[in-house]
Parts: structure tokens; sequence; C-alpha cells
């Protein structure tokens, strides 16, 4: 982040003494000086003041290492108004300015990103408090380093008076009213709350709540953000305290500021503890960390979860454990010496927009790509990116041969989020939205109120053909394993696969001839396409595609219905009955069965053999359980059951039935005339039921 890469390249001090001799600049490199004010001056008044940056992180550090390089070398060159000369990130007009109690310090950035970021870390730490090999190790607390914005909160007698952005470190901006309508903010702090105190910590957006505002956004055609950083910057600077209310910020405190009538804690752990006993949501991840080994050890730990989390980091910090330590340790331009910054590959790079293509989605969404030139993001090399949908193209106004900054983070994938603007650079025509689709010719629609352009080729599109299949396929689906995209391609554009029902005809020596294809592969695919025959109702009605049915709803119908047949035959009422299931739903569905080339494919698919197993009631898979590999013998005649309709019911229930009567039988079910195999039966001690005794442990009611 920003504020801390400012600050942290004020810390470079001087050498003064290497100026005594005078090397004057030559005029390219006065010019370059020049230019390199203005842009980071802009830049910094982009992301500061307009929340809208214009240039990558990695960036904006090359030109202030360039600008301080070339300040270095010539003094003469240094104007006044330089970024070396101020903390980034005044404050805005805006709002009312708020003097910090205490100043808001930043964090030095570690250089090193590998492991030995850590060690360095530590040995600084150790050499700074004059300890030796023999003196134990240094008590650690180590934490997430959360990529929003931080916040001073000043608390009266345990009420929220104030809030305010760091500023420039010394002022900040009154955000009050904004910060009020934040749920996680205590307006009261729990327990005995000090005189006064400033608690500090992170306002940010979580991703969810950022995907979910983004989706919203794009389906309603309205702004979208930038990143959940800038949603959650953006969303605090809002004039209207409402607006920042209807958007999802939440927060986490890691430290404090000015306090009074109040016992501090010692550590820096403890002060988290107090800081979560006032009532504050705190990271769970922070733990404390004996030595240089334990930071190593947490950095890369946290890089393995890093995806996972919900919201963003940009490193980890490690902090002296022992507050009194940190005194001791103390700061040099507003960056404690008893803490660092270790950062992460950042989860946004430029890179160039070489091409735009349209793909064709499974339900025929055509959604538009953008083919970059490859570029590492949070440590994956990435080359394709999303740009969602046509409004978004627009918006974001992206041409080929455009520099982009491209995001990937969590496991969402790869996404467009702005344009940087290049001095110079020549721009290319805008895309234009094909009317056609790429793939089939068909054309392609986009519904008065859908944010979504669709392909009405529908099967007979291969795009469409090749994502129903893959989609069939799935183990959530049919399960059927050992059927990837270029398989399904080449079957289906070698003509072997037309429609999905296809699949149970296509053979082991056609799969063995595709490309990539041994004959084990093909027997093995095989199987696994026969085995499929006998998938769950749920999973076949899931299976088939319909938009809006996902796996949930597939159960809910399948619990319902009992049946293909029963659900295709469903009135749209019937359908709309369904708990679970809304009108939009019910129409989908509806639709999805008036279409003859749907119900064709399900005939063939029957044809094929396909034979969906129904879900066990409750009381069926109780019995399951009682008769489960058991072995039954049936002799004589029963009141009610014909002796294949006992055997049928046995079999449902997971038994066995015999013809002969052995130590392994395990019942003997026995009617009137029952003969030899009673006898049997009694000798061998064998347990008897009647039919009613049978009925009772299948649990069938009758
Ligand atoms: S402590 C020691 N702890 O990093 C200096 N800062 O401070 C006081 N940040 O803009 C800050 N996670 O918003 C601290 N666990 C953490 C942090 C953290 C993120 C941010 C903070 C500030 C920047 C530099």
């Amino acid at each position: 982040m920003r504020l801390t890469r400012c600050a942290s390249a004020l810390s470079l001090a001087f050498p003064v003494e290497r100026h005594r001799f005078v090397i004057t600049a030559s005029i390219e490199q006065a010019k370059r000086y020049q230019d390199l004010v203005r842009k980071i001056n802009e830049a910094d008044a982009a992301y500061y003041e307009l929340d809208r940056p214009i240039l990558t992180d990695a960036e904006y550090d090359s030109f202030y290492r360039e600008l301080i390089e070339l300040e270095t070398s010539y003094p003469e060159l240094v104007r006044t108004d330089s970024p070396t000369k101020r903390v980034a990130g005044r404050a805005t007009e805006t709002f009312s300015p708020v003097r910090h109690g205490v100043p808001m310090l930043s964090i030095r950035t570690e250089t090193d990103s590998s492991s030995d970021g850590a060690r360095n870390f530590d040995k600084r730490i150790r050499k700074e408090l004059k300890l030796t090999d023999i003196d134990p190790p240094v008590r650690y607390r180590a934490e997430l380093k959360f990529d929003g914005l931080a916040l001073s909160l000043r608390y009266e007698r345990g009420l929220l008076v104030q809030a305010a952005t760091r500023g420039d470190g010394e002022l900040g901006e009154d955000v009050t009213a904004n910060v009020k309508t934040i749920s996680e903010i205590p307006h009261r702090l729990n327990g005995k709350a000090p005189a006064a105190i400033e608690i500090r910590g992170e306002v940010y957006m979580k991703r969810s709540a950022f995907e979910t505002f983004n989706e919203r956004a794009r389906a309603s055609s309205a702004q979208t953000l930038v990143n959940p950083r800038n949603g959650a910057a953006g969303s605090l600077r809002q004039l209207d305290a409402k607006v920042t209310a209807s958007r999802p910020l939440s927060f986490f405190a890691y430290a404090i500021g000015a306090y009074s009538g109040w016992t501090e804690p010692t550590t820096q752990t403890e002060l988290i503890d107090a800081l979560e006993s006032f009532g504050f949501l705190v990271d769970a991840h922070a733990r404390t960390a004996e030595g240089a080994d334990a930071l190593v050890r947490f950095h890369a730990e946290i890089l393995s979860v890093r995806d996972s989390l919900d919201f963003d980091i940009d490193g980890v910090v490690y902090k002296v454990d022992d507050r009194a330590l940190q005194q001791e340790l103390g700061w040099v331009t507003r960056e404690p010496r008893w803490a660092v910054a270790h950062k992460y590959p950042p989860e946004e790079m430029a890179t160039t927009i070489e091409g735009i293509e349209v793909q064709v989605g499974r339900t025929g969404a055509i959604t538009p790509v953008a083919r970059l030139a490859p570029v590492m993001v949070g440590g994956v090399t990435v080359s394709n990116a999303t740009l969602h949908n046509f409004d978004e193209v627009t918006r974001l106004d992206v041409r080929p041969g455009d520099r982009v900054i491209v995001r990937r983070a969590g496991d969402v994938i790869p996404q467009v989020v702005r344009v940087v603007s290049e001095e110079g650079h020549e721009r290319r025509m805008p895309f234009v939205m094909p009317s056609a689709c790429p793939i089939c010719g068909s054309h392609i629609v986009r519904e008065a109120d859908e944010a979504v352009a669709r392909c009405t080729g529908g099967l007979a599109c291969k795009a469409q053909l090749q994502g129903a299949l893959l989609h069939f396929v799935q183990r959530k689906a049919m399960n059927i394993e050992g059927l990837g995209d270029k398989l399904a391609d080449a079957l289906i554009a070698q003509g072997h696969v037309r429609r999905i029902s296809d699949l149970y005809t296509v053979d082991a020596a056609t799969l063995s001839n595709m490309e990539r294809m041994g004959e084990k592969s093909a027997n093995n695919l095989v199987l696994e396409i026969e085995k499929s025959k006998a998938s769950e109702l749920h999973r076949v009605i899931y299976a088939l595609g319909i938009r809006h049915v996902g796996e949930a709803t597939a159960k809910t119908l399948a619990r319902h219905f009992g049946s293909i047949d029963a659900l295709r035959s469903a009135s749209l009422e019937a359908l709309t009955q369904v708990a679970d299931v809304g009108p939009i739903v019910a129409a989908s569905i509806h639709e999805f069965f008036a279409q003859p080339v749907n119900l064709e494919t399900l005939d063939a698919l029957f044809a094929a053999g396909i034979s969906p197993t129904v879900p066990l009631t409750q009381s069926q898979s109780a019995a399951l359980t009682a008769a489960s590999g058991k072995t039954f013998v049936l002799t004589g005649t029963l009141p009610t059951l014909s002796r294949d309709e006992a055997g049928a019911l046995i079999e449902a229930a997971g038994g066995k039935v015999s013809g002969s009567v052995s130590k392994k039988t395990s019942y003997v079910v026995a009617g009137t005339e029952a003969g030899s195999k009673l006898e049997k039966a009694r000798e061998l001690g064998i347990e008897v039921l009647d039919e009613a005794a049978l009925l009772a442990l299948l649990k069938v009611a009758r």
C-alpha cells in the first residue's frame, strides 16, 4: 500500500557528505526530474484524494526510487514541492481536519520479499538491542497487513466521539458520521473504559462483499468498485453517510494512539486482547512468534492461506511484542524501528491487452475476455482476464493495445480493473460487440432487462454444446471422470457428439483413436460413462443444465417429483408450489421442458439406458441398515406378498435373497406350507420371520 511505501522512502537518509563535490545534472536528467515530480504528484492526488489510482504500486515505486536517486546525486534539483518533502495523503478539503493525539505511524517495508526479510528484521532488532547469539530469541507479534484504510477512533468515557482517517499522519479527515454507520465499530466500549483513548485499525471491505456489490452493479449497469481497498476508501469519503451505510464495511483493530486514565497493557499481544474485550473484531491469524524462524513460518503459512481469506492483505507485519522494548527501540521519521511490513506479491499488476475476444458459455452467455501479455499476479501467471459483459467494456473503455491493471485475488477469476492512461500512446478503436456468435454464427441477443448478451444457437452452437457436455460430466453432476475440455472439444468437432446423449454411444475404439487417449484411458472412460447411467436423480436433474437450477434446487426437485417424467410434465403452477422454487426458477424449468430439442435429448438419454436412482425415504434408509448385507431365504406362501414382491423389497433395502438355507443365512421368511427350509432353519438356530415381522424389519408400511 502506498501510504507505507511513501513514508518508507522518506526514511532513506540522504547521504549529505557525499555531495561535497558538486556534480551537476545534465539537461536530460533535469527534465526527467521535473517529469517524475509531476507524475508522482498526479499519482498521489489520484490515489489519495480521488481514490482512483493511475499507477500500479510497482510503477509508483520505481518512479519514486528514480526520483530519490536523482535527488541524492544532484541535490541542486530538489524542489520544495518534491514528493520526498512530504508524506503523501494530505487531508482533502471536504472533511474537517482532525489532529491526531499521537501521530499515526507508517511501517517500514522489508525490501527482501523472500524469507530473508524476516531474518533481516530479526537481525536488526537483535543488533539494536545489543543481543548476542547466546541471548534468547526476541518475542514478536506477527500480524496480517490488511490492505484497507487506517482509521483512528477517539473514545471518551467509553463513547465514540470522533473518527479520523490517517491523512498525513498528523492531520486526518473527520469521518465520524460515516464511521458511525459501520456496525463492526462499537459506539460504546465494553467493560471498564479508559477516560479517553484513540483506537486504531483498518477499515476494509470483505472480498465477498466487494464481489456481491460489483455483481449487482454490473447487473444494473451501475458504476463498479475498482478493488476492495478503493471500495472502502471511497465509501468512507462519502459526503452522505447514508451512502456509507449502504456499503458493507468491516474493521479490524490493531493499535492505539493517545490515551488517559488507563493502565496500558505491557505487550502487543495483551493490547490486542484488550481491544477485543472492548468489543472490536481482531484478526484471528495473528500470533506471538519467538525468533526469526517463527516469523519465517508465519510468513509462509499466511501466504498459503492468502487466497482463502475473505479480505485483501498485502503482506504480514512483525512487531516487537514487548511495549517497553518498543519504546526503547523508538522510531525514525515516523516509522517505528520495532515493526516491519513483509510484503507478498501484489494482487494487481499492469500489463497490456493483446486482444479482446468473446467466449460463449453453456447457457449461451457471451463474455468478453481480455487476452493479456502474460504477467505474474499474486504469484500466478495470468494471461486471460474476464471483462464480464459489454457494459463493463464500455464503462472501463478498454481497447486492444491498452495498458491495464489486472487483479487476481482469492479464488475469483482475474479481472481487468482499469485502464492506465499512457502518455503518447495512440489508442486503437473501441471493441465492438459482435452481432453473430463467433462459434455458430447465430444471432446474439440481449434481453432488455439483462446485462448479459446471449447466443441464440442453443445446442446447435458447438460452444454451448461443449459447455453443456462439460457441465453434464462434472463431479457434482454425472461424475464422469476423464472427460476434459480438450476431449470434449474433439468429440464435438469430429461429429461424435452432436448432443449430450451421444456420449453414451461413443465406444472405446473411437475414444482410443482420439488425441492423447490410450486404450486404457479410453476403457476407463467407457466404464465411467457406463457407471453414470445409474446416477442419482438429483445429479441427472442438475446435469441437464437448466438455467437457475443449481445443485440445491436439483435436490429439492428430485425429492419433490421423484422422477424425470414427473418433473418434465409438471405444470408451471406445480413447479411454483415447490418449496424454495421461485417464479424465475419455475419459469426456467418449464421453458426447458417446452423445448423439443431438450425433450429429444432426454428421450435419447433414456434410450441409451440411463436410469436415475431415486433417493431413499428416511424409513427406507433406516431399513437399509437393518437389512443391508443380510441374506434372506423365502419359503412357503406369504399372506399378501408374492415371492417376487418380497424379494424386491428385501433387495431395495439392501438385502440379498438366497434359495437355500445355510449357516450364512440371516433370516428365513416363512409362510404357510413351508417345508424343509423351515426345518433346517430351526436346526441351525436361524431366526424365522413371518410376513408381518419382515415388513416391520424393512420398515415398510402396509
Ligand atoms: S500498525 C506500527 N498493524 O499499514 C505502526 N498497521 O502503518 C502502526 N496496516 O496505513 C501501524 N495492517 O493501515 C499496523 N496489522 C497492522 C496493519 C497495519 C495494515 C497498515 C496501516 C497503515 C500502514 C502503515
